[in-house]
């Protein structure tokens, strides 16, 4: 018997249904060649069917639920007021789903350019744990005195024990299997209350995984150290807001937001994980076939380790790090061949069980085999 998986698929906007659909392309490669299969049912969510029904998350969120994981593209769209999309879309899916961890790896492969000159990939290889249900991405706030001179806007930051242990409790795991050193990175000496809380849980947990060197850095000070000592990182901790900024740092150092990609874990099994790469609907070149698919590629790569098919997880990462690194430039008119066109290829070397694992460590999937349960279909 082959072993299938009902996930759901979410293109959106912009260039989100280019680039889900290479992922697809190779997705349909890897069940060839890895015997496997899926059960997708696609979903209309997104800026077109909000302005045409008014629909967000709630609209789907049951029969997202039964799913074993969740296929992303992205969304924003310029006709849409900013926020509704974001808050009434992806952030309802992380929280409702209790999506606790929002892992990003950070890792410059061979054959890619990087900014920052003298960067080896061997000297960057991390993976930044995102607190992805609370801080300030709750939402609580207020303003009085709107428009005029007296406006008062207070914006609050939620931090719970419970919220930061299971995600802390996770990096330390991530961790373990890997180089054991972890990095909280906050703002302890502003953020005082919030800054104590994640200390102090950080040195709870870590009492239960004593092998683990624990390290700190304050988030200013990570936007020194991440560009120029990458190899100090090895799996970083750190609070919704601050992953939100620092991933886009390292996306830069990796070779930009074509690249970069992530998993929303949820950490219980109770609600399906999200996968999707970091990057935005990126309106202003849809249709143009200049999106690099690398990111939405590697987010299905994460998805496949996730769900235990981690042979076929291995061979689109190194499958997609082939392709990425014979390319004059990485995302745009000059990439030298459209996005469908990259896809197809990594497509081809997937099916044709020509990817080169060597090209890969193991650590991106070895990030999720067995980490976060995956959701079994009811
Ligand atoms: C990300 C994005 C999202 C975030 C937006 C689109 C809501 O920037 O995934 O990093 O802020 O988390
Ligand atoms: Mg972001």
């Amino acid at each position: 018997m082959t072993n299938s998986y009902a996930i759901a698929v979410l293109p959106g906007d912009g260039i989100g249904p280019e680039v889900v659909g290479c992922a697809l392309e190779v997705l349909d490669a890897a069940e060839e060649r890895f015997g496997f299969s899926t059960d997708r049912s696609t979903f209309a969510a997104g800026a077109n069917h909000y302005l045409e029904t008014g629909e967000l998350f709630d609209a789907v969120e049951a029969q997202l639920r039964d799913k074993q994981a969740i296929l992303f593209g992205s969304m924003g769209d310029p006709r849409v007021t900013p926020g509704i999309l974001e808050r009434g879309f992806i952030l309802e899916m992380r929280q409702r789903f209790q999506q606790a961890a929002n892992v990003r790896p950070v890792r410059l492969y061979p054959g890619v350019p990087t900014p920052i000159a003298e960067l080896t990939p061997e000297r960057c290889e991390m993976v930044i744990v995102r607190e992805n249900t609370e801080g300030a991405y709750v939402g609580r706030g207020s303003t009085v005195h709107a428009g005029t001179p007296n406006a008062v806007a207070m914006q609050e930051s939620l931090n719970t024990h419970a919220g930061i242990e299971r995600v802390v409790d996770f990096a330390f795991r991530l961790a373990l299997g890997r180089r054991k050193k972890l990095t909280l990175c906050h703002k302890t000496n502003i953020l005082v209350a919030a800054g104590q809380l994640w200390q102090q849980v950080v040195a709870e947990v870590g009492a239960r995984y004593p092998e683990v060197e624990v390290d700190y850095v304050h988030v200013d000070a990570m936007c020194f150290h991440l560009p120029l000592t990458p190899e100090r990182f090895d799996v970083v901790v750190t609070d919704n807001l601050f992953g939100d900024i620092i991933t886009d740092l390292g996306a830069v150092i990796q070779g930009g937001l074509g690249v970069a990609t992530s998993a929303n874990l949820n950490l219980d099994g109770s609600a399906p994980s999200m996968f999707e790469a970091i990057h935005g609907s990126a309106p202003d070149i849809a249709g143009k076939g200049w999106a690099n698919p690398a990111g939405a590629i590697l987010s299905l790569a994460l998805m496949l380790g996730h769900l235990g098919e981690g042979e076929a997880a291995r061979a689109v990462e190194a499958a997609t790090v082939e392709v990425l690194g014979s390319l004059p430039s990485l995302a745009g008119a000059d990439m030298g061949a459209s996005t469908s066109e990259l896809g197809s290829r990594i497509a081809a070397i997937v099916r044709e069980g020509r990817a080169d694992t060597a090209l890969v460590p193991d650590s991106l999937l070895g990030v999720l085999a067995g980490m976060a349960p995956s959701r079994l279909a009811r």
